[in-house]
């Protein structure tokens, strides 16, 4: 058992923290926002996600998770304190590290023993260096401390699994002592260790998230690509994904990604490129090809409305991804703002996120309370969110209530004959048909730029 303190009560810190409680170990979590202290420390979780209120209120109750706001906490028995507080990305794409940087001189400010920080929250590389420069610039007498990089891979809504069933913990460390430490920390969850060093373990983050979300803008651009041939893309990514080498997840094409993380974090990796002088090609294109992506819905509306005067469209789903209330970065965002610019009347429902979208929108748009509100009346209907409920929805139901028969399902939550014979003007992502094929083949070339072309063309040939 040990004494940790996290500090940052953030969705990161408060998991982290909880869960290490939970195998055992007698944590602090620390937050200057005292409003959601007091509501911690009366077991109320200011964020939603599966298992973990029942967890907080255990943990409460056995005395091994306590909540604070202050960090004199950090007392002599602490033996590793984790900063994951957030690091917002600033207007240019760079990482704001002000709150990590406030964490780190307070952290040395109260060092009275040996301790091991850990930086959990996502940082760009060079960032332990910099967190044990501020620390040591902070000490009030010669204490021996260290710096990790323990980056975590938690997805929104499953963060508490995630945490428990992790495919692996990667720590960045040039010291053994410290590596030992968090050895101890994370044994209970029986996972496997990557050790590595402090850059390579910053790094590996945003690797990760930039792969998984250049993985996602591949698979929209073979849907794209798809949509013109007749092929379809479900079964593409099926036997692409067979080939274990690919593997066969985050191959679902779609509007495009959102959340916290991955635009943040590809954009956070190309400045750290442009920073460092190099220009990271893949990513930049992973962002425009997820732009364009987004603005898809609104191309198909254009190809088919001719005149938009009074034009109603509803919306169903707004979160970035199911199970989770969660707009930040949402494609919904970008599309209901495209719409608005085009004068259309727009209707919404989310099962959990009506609230958070309102919360975020500058400007009035129709609220319903289910799914069978937001469609009525409509010219077409926008689907942005794979929830389960929708796959159940009574489809000749919605058919009746809408206006006319426009029906774009940005996740191909259904199947295209099925809605073709209900009377749907039916848009999935990525399926084609062989007509259109045929007409696409005959539309002619698309002309790339000669410059471009030069690009790949100019490499070495191995025929
Ligand atoms: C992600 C990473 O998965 C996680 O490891 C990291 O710690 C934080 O960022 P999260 O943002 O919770 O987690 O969501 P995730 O489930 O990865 O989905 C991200 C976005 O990609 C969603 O908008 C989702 O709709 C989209 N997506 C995902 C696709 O469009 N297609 C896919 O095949 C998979």
């Amino acid at each position: 058992m040990m004494k940790v303190i996290v500090v940052g009560t953030g969705y990161v810190g408060l998991v982290t923290g909880t869960c290490l409680a939970e195998i055992g170990h007698r944590v602090i979590c620390i937050d200057k926002d005292e409003m959601k202290i007091e509501k911690l420390k009366r077991g109320i979780s200011p964020i939603y996600e599966a298992h973990l209120e029942d967890m907080i209120c255990r943990n409460i109750k056995e005395q091994r998770l306590s909540f604070s706001t202050d960090m004199k906490e950090v007392a002599e028995d602490t033996q590793v304190i984790f900063i994951a507080v957030g690091t917002p990305s600033l207007e240019d794409g760079d990482v704001d590290l002000s709150q990590v940087e406030e964490v780190a001189r307070e952290i040395g400010k109260s060092l009275v023993s040996y301790g091991v920080i850990v930086n959990k929250s996502t940082v760009p590389v060079g960032s332990c260096v910099r967190v044990a420069q501020i620390i040591r610039q902070n000490l009030r007498k010669d204490i021996s401390f260290d710096v990790v990089s323990n980056p975590e891979f938690l997805r929104e809504g499953t963060a508490v699994y995630d945490t428990f069933h992790g495919d692996r913990i990667v720590i960045g460390s040039r010291s053994k002592k410290a590596v030992e430490v968090l050895r101890e920390l994370y044994k209970p969850f029986h996972q496997k260790f990557f050790i590595t060093n402090p850059e390579s373990a910053e790094l590996i983050k945003y690797a990760s998230n930039a792969f998984l979300a250049t993985k996602i803008s591949f698979i929209n651009e073979m849907a794209n690509l798809c949509e013109k041939t007749g092929g379809d893309i479900r079964a593409v990514a099926e036997g692409m994904g067979m080939d274990q080498r690919i593997g066969n997840k985050f191959l679902q094409a779609g509007v495009g990604f959102g959340g916290a993380c991955f635009p943040k974090d590809v954009k956070g990796l190309l400045k750290t490129g442009e920073k460092y002088g190099y220009d990271f090609k893949i990513i930049r294109q992973t962002l425009a090809v997820n732009e364009g992506q987004k603005q898809k819905p609104l191309r198909i509306l254009e190809e088919n409305i001719a005149d938009w005067k009074g034009i109603k469209v509803g919306i169903l789903g707004l979160a970035f991804k199911p199970g989770t209330d969660d707009v930040r970065e949402a494609p919904a965002l970008q599309i209901i703002k495209d719409l608005r610019g085009k004068g259309a009347q727009i209707r919404v429902y989310d099962p959990v996120a009506n609230a958070s979208m309102q919360s975020v929108l500058q400007f009035p748009i129709t609220y319903c309370n289910n799914p069978y509100d937001a469609v009525t009346d409509c010219d077409a209907v926008i689907l942005l969110t794979e929830w389960p409920e929708f796959q159940e929805l009574n489809l000749r139901k919605i058919r009746r209530l809408m206006k006319r028969t426009i029906f774009i399902d940005g996740r191909n939550v259904f199947a295209s004959e099925a809605m073709g014979e209900k009377g749907f003007d039916y848009y999935p992502m990525g399926i084609g048909s062989e007509e259109t094929a045929q007409r696409k083949l005959k539309e002619g070339v698309v002309k790339v730029n000669e410059s471009e072309k030069s690009n790949y063309t100019s490499g070495r040939t191995w025929n």
